[in-house]
């Protein structure tokens, strides 16, 4: 068996899911541990996997982590053996402490988001310097089965997480905001929020070919309609918001993460 995860909720099954429907794993290749009986057969049924007990785990070639950080200390004893290797999708939880709770240093940290339901996830990935290139080859192929996969150091995470992670919920506040905007200027609520998704969409679309500002310039003809809602924007600290938005999920993550060390 290639892998067993430990933890198969919401981003272990969107990854799980992302995996199988892009063939880079079988069903039978993958299995899903959980330490109450039901769960692990309703866990497995859904997933169409194999449902495994203690002993099971042991006999996958690596281990996916995808329990909440809360719940590490519960599974690490259960899980830890020698020279095994381990992924992590953990927030704030760093791989020097995941190698010493699970007893191998073969171990790699990602950090997906939310995009990875809809498959164009920004995922992290890094690594102790004793994971193999194959443990490492094997993470970005699951990974990139739900998205983008971003090799950065490890130091970079809390950085990543204040972007990538963080940055769907700072986006879909600017998408309600412009759905308030529409509703403000007359429309009913189901069209300005349909508006609002389309306009996001659109750019980020063509964000693929254009910088923000060629993109924004293109838009802002001389005395017209975009440069005065710019302007608008610029009044009321819009860019410098959200630059502090992202300086400060990133100063949390570490917060968080100095927890996960102690
Ligand atoms: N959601 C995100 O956007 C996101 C992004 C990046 C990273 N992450 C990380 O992903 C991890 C999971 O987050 P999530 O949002 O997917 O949470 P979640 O939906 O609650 O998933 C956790 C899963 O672990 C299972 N579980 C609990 N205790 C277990 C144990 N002892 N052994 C095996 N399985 C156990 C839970 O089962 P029950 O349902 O029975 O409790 C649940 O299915 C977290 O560490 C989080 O930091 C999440």
């Amino acid at each position: 068996m290639k892998l067993a995860i430990v933890g198969a909720g919401k981003m272990g099954g969107a990854v799980l899911t992302g995996a199988l429907r892009a063939g880079v794993l079988e069903s039978s290749e993958v299995g899903i541990y959980h330490p109450s009986d039901r769960r692990r057969d309703e866990m497995a049924h859904r997933f169409g996997v194999r449902a495994l007990d203690d002993d099971g785990v042991d006999t996958a070639e690596r281990v996916l982590i995808g329990v909440k950080p809360q719940a590490f200390e519960a599974v690490a004893p259960l899980i830890a053996r020698r020279g095994g290797c381990f992924l992590s999708i953990m927030a704030g939880v760093p791989a020097d402490a995941i190698a010493r709770r699970v007893g191998s240093r073969r171990v790699l940290r990602a950090m997906p988001n939310l995009g990875a339901r809809v498959r164009l996830s920004s995922t992290a990935l890094a690594g102790l310097p004793e994971a193999t290139a194959e443990d490492v080859a094997f993470a970005d192929d699951l990974f990139s089965a739900v998205g983008r996969v971003h090799r950065i150091p490890e130091s970079l995470f809390d950085a990543f997480t204040g972007l990538a992670g963080s940055g769907p919920a700072f986006a879909a506040v600017v998408a309600e905001a412009l759905a308030d905007g529409g509703v403000r200027a007359g429309f009913r609520r189901d069209v300005a929020r349909d508006l609002s998704r389309q306009v996001l969409l659109a750019t980020a679309r063509l964000l693929e070919d254009s910088g923000p500002a060629d993109l924004k310039d293109e838009v802002a003809s001389p005395g017209g309609t975009a440069i005065a809602g710019v302007r608008a924007l610029e009044e009321h600290g819009v860019r410098y918001g959200l630059l502090r938005a992202v300086e400060e999920a990133a100063a949390r993550a570490g917060e968080l993460s100095d927890e996960g060390e102690a």
